[in-house]
């Protein structure tokens, strides 16, 4: 799909990679609209991003996406692109007590959240003719981080649903793409993980939106951009070896 003229949706866009694909999609001819739970972070990204358009909600929440699409559909009515890009990552150690209803919080947020969107957005989304869903997963999709089990588990069960999803809307126009970053240098990265990352170098999220857009417009399926793609060749090609290499960043200085 072209990414010009378009009206793209995309969640937890007021910081990090959301932010840096809103902002080149609209330099690219596009309506763009985020969200996020933080209406300062929202008015800020309004202001410091031309032509933005802000919603607050919260993808955890299941009335806050009803309400969200209620809001889209009537004042952008010419939606056709949704990205689920909002997520959450925890550092995690099983080994300690852990509240239940916190310990699954990646699940809710990484991917009820998305798999919530698409059912809600999918019956206009289908009326387009031509429409595109970006699910947002990572590199850790395919080879775990032991650190953040939650959070794998949530992007491995996206990278299925992406699957699945792609296969059930065949025929409809609405094309299913898995965008599967890097580390990047956002937030996410950087605080939860200043220890695990340290000495690490992340791909600037300017360049992540870059190859994301190309991607999208070579009508790539999975984009899997440097990192991502060694460790999906080696999750297939030595798993094991993968998982202990990730199993040692979850050490630091062990
Ligand atoms: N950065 C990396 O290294 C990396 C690597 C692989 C995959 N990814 C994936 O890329 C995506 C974006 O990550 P990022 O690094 O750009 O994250 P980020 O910098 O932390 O930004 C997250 C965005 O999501 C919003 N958000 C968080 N929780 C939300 C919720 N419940 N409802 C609505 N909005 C919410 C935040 O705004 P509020 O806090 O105001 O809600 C913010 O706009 C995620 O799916 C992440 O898993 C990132």
């Amino acid at each position: 799909m072209k990414l010009t003229n378009k009206t793209v949706l995309v969640t937890g866009g007021t910081g990090g990679i959301g932010m840096a694909l809103a902002k080149q999609l609209i330099e690219h001819g596009n309506v763009v609209i985020v969200t996020g739970r933080d209406q300062d972070k929202l008015d800020e990204a309004t202001r410091l991003v031309p032509g933005l358009n802000g919603v607050r909600s919260d993808v955890s929440d299941p009335a806050a996406i009803v309400d969200l699409h209620a809001q889209v559909i009537d004042r952008f009515p010419g939606l056709d692109v949704l990205i689920n890009n909002v997520g959450i990552m925890r550092n995690l150690n099983l080994n300690q007590e852990r509240d239940l209803a916190d310990v699954t919080r990646e699940i809710e947020v990484n991917l009820m959240g998305p798999v919530r969107m698409v059912q809600q957005f999918l019956p206009h989304l289908k009326t387009r003719g031509e429409a595109l869903i970006v699910n947002v997963s990572s590199g850790l999709a395919f080879v775990p981080m032991p650190a953040s089990p939650v959070y794998c588990a949530a992007k491995a069960a996206i990278h299925s649903f992406s699957q699945s999803l792609r296969v059930q809307l065949e025929g409809t126009g609405v094309t299913v793409i898995e965008l599967a970053p890097p580390g990047v240098e956002t937030r996410l990265f950087r605080e939860e993980f200043k220890v695990e990352t340290r000495g690490q170098k992340a791909m600037a999220p300017e360049e992540l939106a870059r190859r994301a857009i190309a991607g999208i417009e070579a009508g790539r399926d999975e984009i899997r951009p440097g990192q991502s793609n060694l460790l999906k060749t080696l999750s297939r090609l030595a798993p094991r070896l993968a998982l202990a290499q990730m199993a040692k960043l979850s050490k630091p200085g062990h």
